[in-house]
């Protein structure tokens, strides 16, 4: 029931993303325009939402090949009206700050991981838990109130 109501909340939240449009370029502004809603302008994610954060987390998570197809296909990069060379370089700015800059994305890494079938996201990510955690690297987790 409360992942019910979380997903029609974040359905909303998409929506009116949508129809706002996309008006800024610089990656910094549309982290704050796209991103930063959800996911805090310090990238901690949030409770209500239960959306983990970025630090010491997403450096591993763009470490792994599922990892890079699983960022792909989150929420916000599936609902939104960037082109793919804008969805790299704010991932980009993700990376740079909150993972040290690594493992940076292109427009094209971009395209083809999108066009990569994952299914259900959630059940996705836990596949990312669960290889990380076998090279002994353990990740944000989801922080259900
Ligand atoms: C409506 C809320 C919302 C918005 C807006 C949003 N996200 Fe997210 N994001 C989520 C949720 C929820 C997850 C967890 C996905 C899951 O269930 O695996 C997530 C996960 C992520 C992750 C993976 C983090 C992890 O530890 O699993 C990345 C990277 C990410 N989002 C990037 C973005 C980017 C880039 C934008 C802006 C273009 C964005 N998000 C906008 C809700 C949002």
């Amino acid at each position: 029931m409360k992942r019910n109501l979380l997903a029609s909340t974040l359905l909303v939240a998409l929506a009116a993303q949508a129809q706002a449009g996309n008006t800024a370029s610089s990656p910094r502004a549309n982290y704050l325009l796209h991103c930063s809603g959800c996911h805090g302008q310090e990238g901690l994610g949030t409770v209500e939402g239960g959306i983990p954060g970025f630090p010491d987390s997403i450096e591993h998570i763009v470490g792994t090949e599922t990892g890079r197809t699983y960022v792909m296909h989150v929420p916000g990069v599936v609902a939104n009206n960037m082109t793919d060379a804008q969805i790299a370089d704010v991932m980009n700015y993700i990376l740079d700050r909150w993972s040290g800059g690594g493992a940076h994305f292109t427009a094209e890494e971009v395209t083809r991981r999108r066009a990569i079938p994952v299914g259900d996201v959630v059940a996705y990510r836990r596949e990312v838990v669960e290889e990380l955690r076998r090279s002994g690297i353990e990740i944000a987790t989801y922080p259900w109130p």
